[in-house]
């Protein structure tokens, strides 16, 4: 017989040394993070990714280790630096990390069984409704991230609005085609999702924002009343509470009355601000989040669990579940045995799903909701000091209304062009990076190109805030003296 295959260790006190080294290593990291540059470009020689193929040999996991060290982890995003605000980025957190590293040694696969594992999503799904102000039998599941939050909802939306069995007809067989709504400042997940559902783009109904960049609601008005008449099915309206490049809110309460008038379902996308309604100060923000018909939650954003950790939640449980749940015959339901209790892959497209639910309950243990709560409070208020910085600074302006903790703004001296003005904020975004001091993102508000930086960061205090206000003055005038010598 040949020699025995395992995938144990051959010396477990090795392994358990090497743990304990990289244990040490990653606290020694997180814990000095300020002194670290935030990103540093990849050098383009990293010799461990010159390989092809696979050894065909192992080896040590020591120096496995010990190469990943010092090619890899020195190279993160940065997400997890005090002064990282690019895109919408949580910071994790140690004990997060731990949950993921415990997760995978409990090794459970959360697609279906009768395991602790399931009942832990089970409750953390029951917590974020009641969070959120759903019934406590909401249909709901993790999910991978908030795109696939924004998915798996629009997916049970328009099953429920289709008006044929779309599951076994397809979409062909509407009889007015659907139309959904959102505003012009939606993420582009929702429209990823319906062309993924077969709706096309063309479904997808750009609702003009007004100055505060949420959604007009009489401009939704006129479009639902316009389709209808054209012949289609104003099926479902998508708030949002948060919008990706300002943090708008729409008026969560007006959609939901508007979309219960015109029998529409209501989603929200709050992948950003659904979790608001935990902050003692600004839950009145997301008012009517609570009548949606379904929300997409990103808990890896504003609460720091590491990727990726989004949620979805369906107010009819029976519509979530008509729309997902399969059972052929290896995997029949049981009444008792591992296989008993009602499958979580019923809820969503993944049959095999990770062990999500230890990180975003090992967070809630930790922390509690207070805290979380405060710690939403304290991103607003550093973005509202920062925005009251700018304000004051002439060379400086602010392109969008600072409604929560995303600042957008722009080093513009008079009589500077749009394509001078581009071009100057976005050098002093990659001279920011590069030198690896930040991480600001840009983005375009009505056409008008700025920095972006997002104070999603448990890290970031507001010494860190003063010095990105005073380090993009700083660099907008030496880059405006360096371009006026040439
Ligand atoms: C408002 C909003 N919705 C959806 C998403 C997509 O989330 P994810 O990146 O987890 O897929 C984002 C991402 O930033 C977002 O800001």
């Amino acid at each position: 017989m040949d020699e025995k295959v395992t995938l144990d260790p051959a010396d477990w006190s090795e392994f358990r040394q090497t743990g304990r080294r990289a244990l040490d290593d990653a606290i020694s990291r997180i814990s000095g993070l300020r002194d670290r540059a935030v990103w540093q470009p990849v050098p383009e020689a990293k010799g461990i990714f010159a390989a092809d193929v696979p050894p065909r040999k192992g080896m040590a996991l020591g120096e496995i280790y010990d190469g990943l060290s010092e090619n890899v982890f020195g190279h993160a995003m940065g997400n997890q630096h005090p002064r990282f605000w690019g895109w919408y980025m949580g910071a994790g957190s140690m004990s997060g990390a731990l949950a993921e590293f415990l997760a995978a040694v409990d090794g459970s696969n959360l697609g279906g069984g009768s395991t602790a594992a399931i009942g832990m999503e089970r409750q953390v799904v029951r917590w974020l409704s009641g969070m959120t102000g759903f019934p406590q039998d909401a249909g709901g599941i993790l999910t991978s991230s908030g795109s696939m939050a924004n998915f798996t909802a629009l997916a049970v939306a328009r099953n429920r609005k289709a008006g044929v069995d779309v599951r076994r007809e397809g979409i062909a067989a509407i009889d007015r085609p659907l139309r959904f709504y959102t505003s012009d400042q939606a993420h582009s997940c929702i429209q990823k999702a319906l062309e993924a559902l077969g709706h096309g783009t063309n479904a997808l109904r750009l609702v003009p924002s007004g100055d505060d960049l949420a959604m007009d609601l009489s401009a939704l008005e006129r479009l639902v009343r316009e389709d209808r008449a054209a012949g289609f099915t104003p099926a479902v309206v998508i708030g949002k509470a948060g919008a990706t490049n300002t943090g708008a809110i729409d008026d969560l309460a007006g959609l939901a009355d508007f979309a219960a008038r015109e029998d529409m379902w209501f989603h929200v996308d709050g992948c950003i601000g659904a979790v608001l309604k935990l902050s003692p100060k600004y839950a009145e923000l997301v008012a009517g989040l609570e009548h949606a018909d379904s929300v997409a939650l990103d808990l890896h954003k504003w609460l720091q669990m590491p990727f990726c950790a989004g949620a979805v939640l369906v107010r009819d449980r029976d519509a979530h579940r008509a729309t997902f749940a399969a059972h052929p015959d290896y995997l029949e339901e049981k009444a008792r045995g591992l296989a008993a209790g009602e499958f979580l892959a019923d809820y969503g497209m993944d049959l095999s799903r990770p062990f999500s639910a230890l990180k975003v309950w090992m967070t809630f243990q930790e922390h509690g909701t207070d805290k979380l709560g405060r710690l939403i409070d304290q991103t607003i208020a550093l973005a509202q000091h920062g925005a009251a910085r700018i304000a004051e600074i002439g060379e400086l302006e602010l392109t969008a209304p600072v409604p929560i903790n995303i600042i957008c703004f722009r080093y513009a001296a008079s009589e500077m062009s749009e394509d001078g003005i581009k071009a100057l904020n976005t050098e002093i975004m990659l001279r920011l990076q590069e030198q690896g001091l930040a991480i600001p993102s840009d983005t375009l508000i009505r056409g008008r190109h700025c920095l972006r930086i997002a104070i999603c960061n448990h890290r970031t205090e507001v010494g860190d805030i003063d010095w990105i206000v005073d380090e993009v003055l700083r660099m907008g005038r030496e880059i405006l003296a360096e371009r006026t010598a040439a």
